[in-house]
């Protein structure tokens, strides 16, 4: 059990800050009149601000991760949750961040925006961390550490026994981003928070959740780390559109639920599939709804199959990611018309045999 104070870590303005008190934090109950918000009182169905708590939509979250609405915060996209942590940590030009490399390139971003280093520990060149690399990169004005787990764009997930003594013995913020959680095997690490006073797991609407364009993010963690976040967000930062919306999603679950596995059994299929080319030097594991691969020449592939209307991510020029292409899942005639074009590809070619 980690006895980190969280309190010595957080900036002392933010400590000292009254944070901005909104009309609907001032009065909660209902009433017949609402005259307090300056709002046009014509009703529209959006001419209400939201519910900056967002209560309704944490008591679906809650009930479907099992985790008490007290320890849940919601972000616009987990990208605002990553902003928040940074700037409730970090002093600006003193602070630093650790991450590892390659990794998602908005801890990156975050950190740059708020004048803080991201410090990097570079993967191996199979992206298995070094923890012990991970340690010493620490200094003593790191304040936050960003561990992704299955990773983007490598797809592999980190071991959470070593993942669990390294925040034991930190003395930092330790953001676990699960964002592809629901396509891995290995069990999240939300049931750690109640351990871990330094630990918030990551995770988001966008993926597995099929709601990318409604923009929620959640961060679980134990009271006083979410009521830092709470502290320092906009008001209203989740709108009611977006609200309503993701409460309808848990409705479907069971529908989210199916599309997950045969995403799955997607990418096995793919995996499978892409062995076929000798051309593809590499296939890494993956726990997310990507595969990574190294080809001979990524940037000629990336436009073929661009020009063919296919597009893919091209991370050549990243950390180990010399040729590599990382491809999403898409549905399974999606898949099939990648093969297709790569068998055009390769024939044309004329390099594989069958
Ligand atoms: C690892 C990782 N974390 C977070 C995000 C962003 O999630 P959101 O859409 O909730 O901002 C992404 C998006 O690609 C991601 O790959």
């Amino acid at each position: 059990m980690n006895q980190i104070d969280i309190q010595n870590l957080v900036r002392q303005n933010v400590k000292k800050l009254k944070p901005y008190s909104s009309a609907r934090d001032e009065f909660k109950g209902s009433a017949d009149v609402f005259i307090d918000a300056n709002e046009n009182p014509y009703d529209n169905g959006y001419n209400r601000y939201p519910d900056p708590r967002q209560i309704k939509l944490k008591e679906k979250i809650s009930h479907w991760r099992n985790v008490p609405l007290e320890n849940i915060f919601v972000g616009n996209g987990s990208d605002e949750v990553i902003d928040l942590v940074i700037r409730a940590f970090c002093i600006p030009g003193v602070d630093n961040v650790v991450g590892f490399n390659p990794s998602y390139g908005m801890y990156d971003v975050s950190a740059g925006i708020n004048d803080v280093e991201l410090i990097k520990v570079d993967l191996k060149p199979d992206f298995t961390l070094d923890f012990e690399a991970l340690k010493r990169a620490i200094t003593s004005h790191t304040k936050v550490v960003f561990l992704c787990s299955p990773n983007n764009p490598s797809g592999n997930e980190l071991p959470y026994s070593e993942v669990i003594n390294f925040i034991e013995g930190v003395n930092a913020i330790v953001v676990i981003d699960e964002a592809y959680i629901d396509f891995a095997d290995q069990k999240s690490m939300i049931t750690k928070i109640n351990d871990h006073p330094n630990l918030i797991v990551m995770q988001t609407l966008s993926k597995a959740m099929g709601s990318a364009a409604l923009r929620i993010g959640m961060g679980f963690a134990q009271q006083p780390l979410i009521n830092i976040l709470n502290k320092i967000k906009p008001p209203y930062n989740i709108s009611s559109a977006a609200q309503a919306e993701a409460i309808k999603i848990f409705e479907n679950i069971d529908q989210l639920t199916t599309q997950t596995q045969k995403i799955k059994s997607e990418r096995e299929r793919l995996k499978m599939e892409l062995t076929r080319y000798k051309q593809v030097s590499e296939i890494f594991p993956s726990a997310a709804n990507f595969i990574l691969i190294r080809v001979d020449d990524a940037n000629k592939l990336y436009n073929f199959l661009t020009s063919e209307g296919i597009i893919v991510r091209n991370r050549h020029g990243q950390k180990h990611c010399d040729n590599c292409l990382r491809i999403t899942v898409g549905t399974p005639d999606e898949n099939d018309l990648l093969i297709y074009k790569l068998d055009e590809y390769y024939y044309a070619e004329n390099i594989v045999s069958r």
